[in-house]
């Protein structure tokens, strides 16, 4: 009879030969890292977090970047920095990261939702310039999943645009890095982005006037009139881990390539299934391999296919967290974004995904019942 011990075992078996949506893909290099950041006894922000404000700023274009300790927190500051305040209008999707919502309403700011276009993921440039009025201060225009937004047809508007770099960081379009574009750009560093330093973010601008009230908004400070501030800097200890993570960020771009490559070998022999078309002068980063089915009982049955075979995989975006959704808005306002919600399926895909556990994967989509 099998033991409680071995089932215990069984099920550890099964936990580790288990492939994971996603994985922080850190090593030597970022052990290393921190060895010497303890060696210096210096844990807050310091050298480290500089020399990350200079790479960001470096590889994206841009003249300023502040390192902070999530993306939310760049998203927060950098509402700040445009000045938008209680009862301002600001656009976003409603296809996106709570954390877009969260930061609007830090400000207090009212939400305005967009639906996705009908071919992508990104927010609809049409919606946006049809909801934009006197009363809108600011556009957040995220990079969905590292698809570039249409953010030239956004900036065309004349409002201030806020580029969400979280998904985006190494994609580039119309020839130009994903995070030169917008008034402001915001990244994050969570633990399982493109680049990682546990959690930390980062804004960036050209903007000196932009960028100076962001610093003042974190510096620890008094000054000589009292203002509150915000604890948002990123320390040392995170920022070593970015300093070796972004070096290696061309061969992570590569190695997710790669990986794309297997899994759309398999599935374009699928006739049920969808892709996002790729796009002239765009170069994606490939941070997440999205599968649309054709509707939501075929894509949960493949998850439940997949997860039997021990690899996991998720709605990128459920129903549930729809911005809409959370703001009680009508469904039938947001068709696109539904429909995405229901059909998408995330397959893992990260740089230290091994070439057997990509081999298995490829197996599984094969066996898919499509
Ligand atoms: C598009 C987008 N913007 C902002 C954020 C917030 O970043 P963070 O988790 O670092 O606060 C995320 C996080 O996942 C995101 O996906």
């Amino acid at each position: 009879m099998e033991s409680a011990y071995d089932r215990m075992q069984a099920v550890m078996n099964y936990a580790t030969s288990r492939i994971s949506h996603n994985k922080p893909c850190v090593g030597r290099e970022e052990l290393e890292a921190l060895r010497q950041v303890f060696a210096r006894h210096w844990l807050i922000k310091g050298e480290e977090a500089e020399k990350l404000e200079h790479t960001v700023a470096r590889l994206v274009g841009v003249k300023y970047a502040l390192a902070v300790n999530s993306g939310l927190s760049a998203l927060h500051l950098a509402l700040l920095s445009l000045g938008v305040t209680k009862g301002d209008q600001v656009i976003l999707p409603t296809y996106t990261c709570v954390a877009l919502l969260h930061a609007v309403n830090y400000v207090g700011a009212v939400p305005i939702l967009v639906d996705s276009s009908k071919e992508g993921f990104n927010m609809d440039p049409v919606l946006v310039s049809k909801r934009c009025s006197k009363r809108t201060k600011a556009i957040i225009v995220p990079h969905t999943f590292g698809f570039p937004a249409a953010i030239d047809r956004i900036l065309q508007l004349r409002v201030p645009v806020i580029e969400d770099c979280a998904q985006g960081l190494g994609s580039t379009y119309l020839g130009k890095p994903l995070g030169s574009f917008g008034d402001i750009s915001v990244f994050s560093f969570y633990a399982t982005k493109v680049v990682a330093t546990g959690q930390g973010g980062m804004l960036a601008t050209n903007n000196k006037r932009y960028f100076q009230t962001a610093c003042d908004l974190v510096h620890p400070g008094i000054g000589a009139t009292y203002r509150a501030r915000y604890n948002y800097l990123m320390p040392d200890v995170a920022a070593a881990i970015g300093n070796s993570q972004l070096p290696k960020l061309r061969s992570f771009i590569s190695r997710r390539k790669a990986i794309a490559a297997s899994y759309r070998a398999v599935l374009q022999k699928k006739s049920s299934l969808s892709f996002v078309p790729g796009k002239k002068d765009t170069h994606v980063n490939h941070f997440r391999f999205i599968i649309r089915f054709r509707n939501e009982g075929a894509r949960d049955t493949a998850r439940k296919v997949l997860l039997k075979k021990g690899i996991a995989s998720i709605p990128p975006i459920s129903r549930d967290e729809l911005l809409h959704r959370l703001l009680k808005l009508p469904d039938h306002s947001f068709p696109y974004a539904e429909r995405l919600a229901e059909t998408a399926l995330s397959l893992p895909i990260y740089p230290c995904l091994r070439d057997t556990e990509v081999g298995r994967i490829v197996r599984a989509l094969h066996s898919l019942p499509l």
